[in-house]
């Protein structure tokens, strides 16, 4: 595992998008998996950006989502395909069937997850995976506890969780309980892995992914058996170092 610690969330971002779009170029047809939350907005800005200045192109690129809410449809101002959309999708040129999320109002969830590892396999596997980290330790929505064996599934997630993601929501109870989500083999499958943490409240999480034991009950400690996987972090990350 590297470790690359930047002074603050910008410098972070930067780094974090300079190192993709370094890629992106380079082997234009790439895969992505992408995630939602607040931390790679500031690379995504960044990625808007070099697209708009001709700098950057995803024209090539295929994207997979790392989670979806199950309960919330596509069109749901919370779901995470609005987040893509709002956030980086409608910005670039990424082509709109290149982009993959799992759909959070399936009829056969079980089904929809083989497919959507199909989808993946199809396409070439992973080649970048970003990642953000819960203060809990969860990637993805693979919450403490989670088999580090699983491909795409359907989690329960924690009341914690439930409770840091609120603040997207008008209320708790609006929340789903449910996501499928990549599951954490299918996270280690990926050919490369940027995991971005900024901020004092994720330096506990962060300290035990790199440093602790590896152990089902921090998921992101799995990404210690990773070959290639990059920490991009900011200072307060790292504050209890
Ligand atoms: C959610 C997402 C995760 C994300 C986490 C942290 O639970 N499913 O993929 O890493 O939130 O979010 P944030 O970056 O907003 O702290």
């Amino acid at each position: 595992m590297k470790i690359l610690i930047e002074k603050d969330y910008e410098t972070m971002s930067l780094r974090a998008a300079e190192i993709t779009a370094a890629e992106i170029k380079k082997r234009r047809r790439l895969v992505l998996g992408l995630a939602t939350g607040s931390t790679p907005l500031g690379m995504y800005r960044k990625w808007i950006e070099l697209v708009k200045s001709g700098q950057l192109s995803f024209a090539e690129v295929t994207t997979f989502n790392l989670d979806e809410y199950l309960g919330l449809p596509a069109d749901h101002p919370q779901s995470y395909h609005s987040f893509m959309q709002e956030q980086l999708f409608r910005h670039i040129d990424v082509k709109p069937d290149h982009t993959h999320i799992p759909n959070g109002v399936t009829p056969d969830a079980v089904k929809q997850c083989k497919e959507y590892e199909r989808l993946i396999h199809q396409a070439g596997g992973i080649d970048i995976q970003i990642l953000g980290i819960g203060q809990n330790g969860h990637i993805g929505f693979n919450e403490p506890g989670e088999d580090f064996g699983a491909l795409t599934h359907v989690v329960r997630l924690q009341e914690s969780t439930r409770k840091a993601n609120a603040r997207f929501f008008s209320r708790l109870e609006d929340v789903p309980t449910h996501a499928i989500t990549m599951g954490l083999k299918s996270i280690m499958n990926a050919r490369q892995v940027l995991l971005l943490a900024a901020g004092s409240d994720k330096s506990d999480a962060v300290y035990k992914a790199m440093y602790g034991e590896v152990t089902e009950q921090l998921p992101a400690s799995v990404l210690q058996l990773h070959p290639n996987c990059i920490f991009i972090l900011d200072e307060a990350a790292v504050s209890n170092l």
